[in-house]
């Protein structure tokens, strides 16, 4: 504020900072000080000749507010006010939103946008629900996790091109890359393939990269890895490509006594890689390796039931280069295999013999905690740019866990994504009858530095091949079936051949930031650890009154 008329100034003082007033003055260029040049203004260049100020409320005096005051999540109001980035990160996500409109509605033909319910019922799709109890007695709706049967059912309703940013709701543990209420880039098409999926989302990836990032926009088609080659090669089906420390199989060539050393189990495989040390200092890998171990984030590696890992440095100035554990002929083949310099790091992990399932191996964790720990620690530089990958030709049914509902079937296997997904080919199709478990599904992921931004796949369009999925393979009740009976009659009535994908919009958002959490890119994202919204204090107790309307009586 430059000068004041009318006693502002006075007015002004005796305001707390961060209260919201109306003013009236005049914006003018503030003149340079002599000490700045010309060419380099002030950043703080115009200031505000104040006339008249009014208070429109009042900022507690108590209530410290600098850069570095770090608020609740009771205070996500304060948060947001206190920390431009991330106000900043929000109107970025609302520019990522319109452009991915603009891309998708100016498609010829054109997507759009089409909105599905909210109030949906309980099906077993593969997630967790949350429940919507009514006051009918008894009766209950269920919170899509996503808009997947609508959106199919649409395309079975002559509407052969959806998308919809849809709200999704998963009763899940929460992580930095999970929130129990989300929201997706949800598409579908009619008369498409996978391909024509992917080629449509490729665009929406570019667009948003040429107008809104500085990085170049990725160049298409994006590469296609299958499921079992970015397992073996990386450990995980969502890889962080962009720093080596490939995995490769050495078991065949390993002595039995080191393998004895590594694991008790009996006949595992076992898999290394390679962590390149810094200046080819032995020491420092070692302090590294040694830190990360003792560490919380390797205890888990540590207390492997299937054996810790075993840790060597390469050394040139001892026997064998420090591999005399793996015997001359072994140690050979390892130098061919991973190449090691002076200093690296080798490490060893074994896991029992069994084909890949789910989204890791141990050795794929430890690969992504010793990089992680790698970068935190300075060992070594973050890696940077996008690298996106399709990882296609997943299992179409995985081994049921625990941790997950899956279909709720009695076979012991449930959908690996969920089981509306088409088997790939036609001898995946006869799989069906013969072997399941082999089957190879035609879905696809969209990965990008180790995140999993979207998933979809081509879809079953065949009612009877859809039963026989549920009936037969996941051997769904028959009371769960019927709960499908809206999809099956939809299918039947000739809806045409379909695919489509689902884009987790927070986590595109989140990586495009550069975010850790896509807490940082939802204004009012959930915190606490069964889900709660602090700031409301939900989920909150339910009345008498309430249990009362809705028909309902806790249990013990
Ligand atoms: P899927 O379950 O793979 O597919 O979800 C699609 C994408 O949504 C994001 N996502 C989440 N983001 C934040 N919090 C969560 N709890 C969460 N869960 C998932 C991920 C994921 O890749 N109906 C299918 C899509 C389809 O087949 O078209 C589906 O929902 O980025």
């Amino acid at each position: 504020v430059a000068f004041a008329k009318n006693n502002a100034f006075e007015k002004l003082k005796a305001l707390n900072a961060n209260s919201p007033v109306a003013v009236r003055g005049t914006v003018q260029k503030k003149k340079a000080k002599a000490s700045e040049s010309a060419d380099k203004p002030a950043e703080d260049s115009w200031e505000l000749a104040l006339e008249e100020i009014h208070p429109l409320n009042d900022f507690p005096k108590e209530t410290i507010m600098t850069p570095e005051t770090v608020f609740p999540p009771e205070q996500r109001y304060l948060q947001l006010r206190s920390d431009a980035e991330l106000r900043e990160a929000l109107r970025f996500r609302a520019r990522a939103h319109n452009l991915c409109k603009k891309e998708l509605e100016e498609q010829s033909p054109p997507f759009f946008e089409i909105e599905t319910p909210l109030l949906f019922k309980s099906t077993p799709e593969g997630a967790r629900e949350f429940i919507v109890p009514t006051r009918r007695e008894g009766l209950a709706y269920a919170l899509p996790q996503s808009p997947q049967q609508y959106k199919q059912i649409l395309m079975a309703s002559g509407l052969p091109r959806y998308y919809q940013f849809a709200r999704c709701f998963r009763d899940e543990d929460l992580r930095a890359d999970r929130q129990p209420e989300f929201t997706q880039l949800d598409m579908e098409m009619s008369f498409a393939t996978g391909d024509d999926v992917m080629r449509t989302i490729e665009g929406v990836i570019r667009r948003l990269w040429s107008s809104l990032m500085k990085d170049p926009a990725p160049e298409g088609p994006f590469r296609k890895v299958p499921y079992q080659d970015v397992m073996a090669k990386y450990g995980s089906d969502k890889p962080d490509t962009r720093y080596g420390m490939e995995i490769i199989r050495l078991d065949q060539l390993l002595p039995v006594d080191l393998i004895g050393k590594i694991s008790d189990l009996e006949d595992p495989i076992v898999e290394a890689f390679k962590v390149e040390g810094n200046e080819n200092d032995p020491a420092e890998t070692h302090k590294f390796i040694t830190q990360f171990l003792d560490s919380p984030a390797g205890a888990p590696f540590n207390n492997n039931p299937d054996g810790g890992p075993g840790v060597f440095i390469y050394n040139g100035k001892q026997p064998l280069c420090g591999l005399q554990p793996f015997g001359f002929q072994a140690a050979e083949h390892v130098e061919e295999l991973l190449d090691p310099d002076h200093g690296d790091l080798i490490i060893l992990q074994a896991r029992p013999r069994a084909p890949f399932s789910g989204g890791s191996t141990p050795i794929g964790d430890l690969r992504r905690a010793l990089h992680a720990s790698s970068v935190s620690t300075g060992f070594k530089p973050a890696p940077t740019g996008f690298d996106f990958l399709w990882v296609v030709d997943f299992p179409l049914f995985s081994p049921s866990s625990d941790s997950e509902p899956g279909q709720g079937g009695a076979a012991g296997i449930s959908s690996t994504h969920h089981p509306f997904t088409a088997p790939k080919r036609p001898a995946d199709v006869d799989l069906l009858l013969t072997d399941p478990t082999q089957a190879v599904a035609d879905h696809y992921d969209l990965v990008v530095n180790g995140v999993e931004l979207g998933g979809g796949s081509r879809r079953i369009h065949d009612a009877a091949v859809q039963e026989f999925i549920f009936r037969d393979i996941l051997k769904m009740p028959a009371e769960r079936l019927d709960d499908f009976s809206h999809l099956l009659d939809a299918l039947r009535s000739g809806c045409p051949p379909h695919a489509g994908l689902a884009l987790g919009f927070d986590r595109l958002v989140a990586v495009m930031l550069g975010k850790e959490s896509v807490r940082d890119v939802i204004a009012f994202p959930k915190t606490g650890r069964g889900g709660d919204d602090a700031m409301v204090g939900a989920p909150s107790p339910m009345t008498e009154q309430a249990l009362e309307t809705y028909h309902l009586k806790l249990r013990k």
